[in-house]
């Protein structure tokens, strides 16, 4: 049996992981920002707070930097450098599809940072998560009836995050693929249109996609309380979209599961209360 330390434990990849490995048998400590319950491990990232007491016995950690910050390498520094002083064996990264593009970018330097620690390590770099469009792209499809993004025309290879976790659980209970990092996608590349039209078969009201201006966009994410610094950061990362980084297609979660990803009809039936 091993102890894992899971961070982001009650988020979209974090809590699908957690349940995995539980149910494989694994002790799980459950990090949170919040007032730990039954399970849990209070763990703040921002500050650095309780960071230390949640890697003490852990085996093998899963890491990741919470939306809003856009300082990764301070905050996931702190935490791969404690998890080496308290004798953690292992650590999976999730960064994002195209961290690896800029050196001097912050999850970057995260990324180098775990690679150089001495830890066994893997890193995954997820592309943009299905599960966007029942969370932060919500608002616009339940009261406009509308996506609307600045992303043009370009596909995207979205990924379920329940495949992402899949992908963690593996990597986590496994040595065979240590030192290596995998860009995670889904089984195919959509456009916008074509995840409205499915949405809209799914739900049995039309969903439009509307392409909208960046600056049209800004207002809505700072309105929502996302920091100025995360705003711009999220502005950045779709103008990449619209140039179509995000369209390429990979075949690492069937190699490290063994089974093909989610498409995106199926995530839209399973979420489908969100969209009717
Ligand atoms: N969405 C995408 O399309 C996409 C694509 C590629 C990569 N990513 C990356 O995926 C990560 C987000 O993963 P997710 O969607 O699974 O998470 P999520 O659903 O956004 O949940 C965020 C998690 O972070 C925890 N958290 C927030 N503030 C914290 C703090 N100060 N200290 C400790 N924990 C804190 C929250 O737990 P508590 O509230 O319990 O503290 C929660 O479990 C980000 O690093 C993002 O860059 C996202």
């Amino acid at each position: 049996m091993t102890t894992f330390l899971i961070l982001g434990a009650s988020g979209n990849v974090g809590s699908a992981l957690s349940a995995t490995l539980e149910q494989a048998g694994h002790t799980v400590r459950r990090a949170t920002s919040r007032p730990a319950g039954a399970g849990q491990v209070h763990v703040d990232l921002v500050t650095g707070e309780g960071v230390g007491a949640a890697l003490d016995g852990a085996d093998a950690v899963f890491l990741l930097s919470p939306p809003g910050h856009v300082n990764q390498d301070d905050i996931l520094g702190r935490v791969i450098d404690e998890a080496v002083a308290r004798g953690v064996k292992k650590a999976v990264l999730m960064s994002a599809m195209g961290a690896d593009a800029d050196p001097t970018a912050p999850m970057r330097k995260a990324e180098l940072h775990l690679e150089a620690s001495g830890l066994a390590w893997n890193v995954i770099r997820p592309n943009w998560f299905m599960q966007n469009f029942n969370s932060f792209w919500i608002h616009g499809i339940t009261h406009q009836s509308a996506i609307q993004l600045p992303t043009g025309n370009a596909k995207g290879s979205f990924i379920d995050a329940r495949d992402i976790a899949d992908v963690a659980a593996s990597l986590l209970q496994r040595s065979d693929l240590d030192g290596q990092a995998f860009d995670l996608t889904g089984a195919e590349s959509l456009d916008h249109d074509e995840v409205a039209a499915i949405l809209s078969e799914v739900a049995g009201r039309t969903i439009r996609y509307q392409d909208i201006a960046p600056d049209e966009m800004r207002p809505g994410l700072l309105a929502a309380g996302l920091p100025a610094a995360y705003t711009e950061f999220l502005l950045v990362i779709l103008h990449f979209f619209k140039l179509g980084y995000s369209a390429h297609v990979t075949d690492a979660v069937e190699r490290i599961t063994g089974r093909s990803p989610r498409r995106f009809r199926a995530y839209a039936q399973d979420y489908r209360a969100a969209f009717a």
